[in-house]
């Protein structure tokens, strides 16, 4: 058998060959997935229009004549080929415009605001109505040119209008695979890349300016022994793996667990910045050079200290859960008795855990101790179990805020969920959870309320089956702190806003891109206060068709259960109230 270190050395030399046959130019001909969020905050992953028979995308400004032209002919093209499975997007790279602005012109395609410009780098747009078609299911560029000769082509005769993105299309669609015939270049306003004006023909520095990103951004999990599959311990390891890494960042899979961070102020989330993103894109399509040949990338990393916080007042352990090499693990639901003689006020909770390789989330509850431990669903029920923290790779601290704490009653047990991906190699995770209390009882008691639908069946093949879910309206005045969206594998996006008594409404947090495998508590930087009467509102888009790359089974008829391959809805919201 191949040990995992072998196969990761193998696949790195394979990148390294990679890397080098990859160029930007290459990019700018194959194509390349990518995703970005619309005006309405809806994310698009190119690849998850797998299903339809082509991507079109037109290179739009809302301050641009051009554009403006070009509008209503490309509305009557989708609209005449709605039913032939041809998706339409615009794709605006002007960095002066946003969601509000864009939204103020009523275009009712939707608008993938590229505000890092790197998708607009991927596929070379030079100008503003250029117009694409893309494969959604091989990214190839299948046409690249004018929409129409009315629209940006110069000497064009304006009684002989010539359709050319018409043309392309129903060649696409008719999978005639002669040569594409020529076309004019077009000629809109051009895009003004910001950072080529920053970093013009410079080399980004690696020691400077890369490595300080990856720290940040990256490391917590990609070291030896992380949780993810490969370590950054060197640049010829990230040069290795650059094409890859250019990859996951513009389809914005890595960091993994990222929300729209155009709604709310967060702590200490899995994100990266439009200025990180780009240094890091330009930096691997410059080739992914070093300068010099110190590499602060080998230097070691500090070993996490186990209870960073200090001895946890109680250490629980977690009953060890053997892993298998392979295979999808089912959810792991356990019990474990706490034996309290008095009730306690919890001021944190930390993770001290087994194997970081496989273990991907763990949710602690209190758990009222007469539900029979043969029920196992009833035991992460939110009628019996009260959420109290979660672990995700990376965070194995939770500190709640100074002035609160959550009252953990005496006679509680823990009720835990965990999640496990296996490895590659088989193991034996043994966690342990530490529980701090405080002398003193707090200003704030925590609470977690929970918006929560249990009955709804979505149907087989089915790409967009919306839910929604309310809070009772809040009997005081509360503090909301943070959230935690549950789903299993055909979540695809959801959000929660605050409906005011006053009838306002307020997206608080958008998962545009709901990823199953990163199960995050994302926690308000600012706590925020709602009045008595309010209530909160989520509504979370399941994705049952084979274009969702989790979902375990396409085929299926999906109800809610406690399986992986059932669904849940259960987004639990942190709330402080005054005691
Ligand atoms: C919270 C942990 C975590 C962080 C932070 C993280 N990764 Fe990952 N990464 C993973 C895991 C786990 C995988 C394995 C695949 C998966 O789970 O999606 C992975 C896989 C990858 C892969 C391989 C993709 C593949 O298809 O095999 C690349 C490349 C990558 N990460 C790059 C990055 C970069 C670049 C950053 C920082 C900008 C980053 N990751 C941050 C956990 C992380």
């Amino acid at each position: 058998m191949i040990s995992s270190k072998c196969l990761k050395s193998f696949m790195t030399a394979v990148l390294v060959v990679l890397s080098i046959a990859v160029s930007a130019a290459a990019l700018a001909q194959r194509g390349s997935d990518f995703a970005l969020y619309d005006q309405h905050g809806v994310f698009h992953q190119i690849s998850r229009y797998n299903e339809s028979e082509a991507v079109v995308l037109f290179v739009y400004d809302s301050n641009d004549k051009a554009s403006a032209e070009a509008l209503p002919l490309l509305q009557d093209l989708r609209e005449r080929y709605r039913d032939e499975s041809v998706v339409f997007f615009l794709l605006d790279a002007n960095q002066q415009d946003t969601r509000d602005s864009v939204l103020a012109q009523n275009v009712d395609i939707p608008v993938l605001l590229d505000s890092a410009q790197v998708v607009a780098r991927t596929l070379a747009v030079v100008t503003t109505a250029e117009s694409f078609i893309l494969d959604p299911d091989s990214h190839r560029i299948l046409y690249r040119g004018p929409l129409d000769s009315r629209i940006a082509v110069p000497d064009a005769d304006p009684a002989m209008p010539i359709p050319y993105l018409e043309s392309a299309l129903k060649a696409v669609l008719a999978d005639v695979d002669d040569e594409a015939p020529a076309v004019p270049a077009v000629a809109g306003t051009p895009i003004k890349y910001e950072y080529k004006e920053r970093f013009g023909d410079r080399q980004i520095s690696y020691q400077d300016e890369v490595v300080p990103i990856l720290r940040r951004r990256c490391t917590t999990c990609h070291i030896e022994d992380g949780l993810a599959p490969w370590a950054m311990v060197s640049h010829r390891m990230m040069q290795g793996w650059s094409p890859m890494v250019r990859e996951v960042l513009i389809t914005r899979r890595m960091p993994p667990g990222q929300i729209d961070t155009q709604i709310g102020e967060w702590d200490d989330i899995h994100d990266i910045s439009d200025e990180e993103l780009t240094t890091l894109v330009h930096w691997i399509d410059g080739g992914a050079r070093r300068e010099g040949d110190a590499d602060p990338l080998t230097e070691l990393e500090p070993v996490d200290p186990a209870w960073k916080l200090g001895e946890p007042d109680l250490i629980v352990e977690v009953p060890e859960e053997a892993i298998p090499a392979t295979g999808i693990v089912d959810f792991k639901i356990k019990r474990v008795a706490l034996d309290l003689n008095e009730d306690k006020w919890i001021s944190a909770v930390a993770y001290n855990v087994g194997d970081r390789t496989v273990l991907h989330s763990l949710l602690v509850h209190a758990l009222d101790p007469t539900v029979p431990a043969a029920d196992l669903a009833a035991q992460v029920d939110a009628d019996n179990a009260e959420f109290i923290s979660l672990y995700v790779p990376g965070r194995t601290e939770e500190v709640f805020a100074e002035d609160a704490g959550f009252l953990l009653q005496a006679d509680r047990d823990l009720s835990l969920k965990l999640r496990y991906v296996s490895s590659g190699r088989e193991t034996v995770d043994r966690t342990r959870i530490g529980l701090y209390f405080r002398d003193t009882a707090p200003e704030y008691a925590i609470r977690n309320v929970i918006t929560l639908n249990e009955d709804f069946t979505i149907a087989a093949g089915v790409d967009n089956h919306v839910e929604t879910a309310q809070t009772p309206a809040f009997e005081h005045d509360v503090y909301i702190e943070s959230f935690a969206p549950q789903t299993h594998t055909r979540g695809k996006s959801m959000t929660i806003s605050a409906l005011f008594p006053d009838g306002r409404e307020q997206v608080l947090l958008n998962v545009g891109n709901y990823n199953f495998n990163w199960q995050m508590n994302y926690r308000l930087t600012e706590r925020l206060a709602l009045p008595a009467g309010s209530r909160l509102v989520s509504t979370t888009v399941f994705d049952n068709s084979p274009a969702n790359p989790h979902n375990v089974d396409p085929e299926a008829e999906v109800k809610v259960g406690i399986t992986t391959w059932d669904e849940i809805f259960s987004h639990h919201v942190r709330v402080l109230e005054k005691r």
